[in-house]
């Protein structure tokens, strides 16, 4: 079992939308690292991070995206901070990773306040700006497709998406 696709890039870039259209329309499962996460944990992202810090909640997702990498038959999108991780690149190599890309006037719209993100706790543009750039060669080192994002509705990024899938 592997999934049929991969989701990857910044919060905000819709991934966990697009995903579930794309899903849909391949009549395949939709699963977010994110919430695979929250299930184990018993709790919400945010208070994964305030009670047990950053470094735990990247642990926690190395473990979920390696199960889900090899266990989920549908599409997977992953947090945007999974490709921090070296071992999670080098397990996303083989699959179809589609980077959804998104420039920071787009996303800042999508996150607003960056409720429910912990790392946008704090002067979110300008932390976003920040994650963008640097984790913007990670992204494109892993995915084997681009969908650019801004000023799409998430049906035409999903079709978008199926294109690349070459379904
Ligand atoms: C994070 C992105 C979030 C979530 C956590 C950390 C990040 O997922 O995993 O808040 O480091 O970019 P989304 O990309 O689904 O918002």
């Amino acid at each position: 079992m592997r999934p049929v696709c991969v989701l990857v890039g910044p919060m905000g870039a819709g991934k966990t939308t697009v995903g579930g259209l794309v899903a849909a329309r391949l009549g395949v499962p939709f699963l977010d690292s994110d919430a695979i996460i929250e299930a184990r944990a018993g709790k919400p992202i945010p208070e994964i991070f305030i009670d047990d810090g950053e470094d735990h909640f990247r642990a926690l997702e190395r473990v979920a995206v390696a199960d889900a990498l090899a266990s989920h038959p549908g599409v997977l999108a992953l947090g945007g901070g999974a490709v921090l991780a070296e071992p999670t690149r080098v397990l996303l190599r083989g699959h179809t990773v589609v980077f959804l890309s998104v420039q920071l006037s787009d996303v800042m719209h999508r996150v607003g306040m960056g409720l429910g993100r912990p790392l946008l706790a704090v002067n979110p543009r300008a932390t976003m700006r920040v994650l963008l750039d640097q984790r913007r060669p990670l992204y494109e080192e892993v995915a084997t497709a681009t969908v650019t994002t801004d000023g799409r509705p998430p049906e035409d990024v999903a079709t978008a998406v199926v294109d690349a899938l070459g379904r």
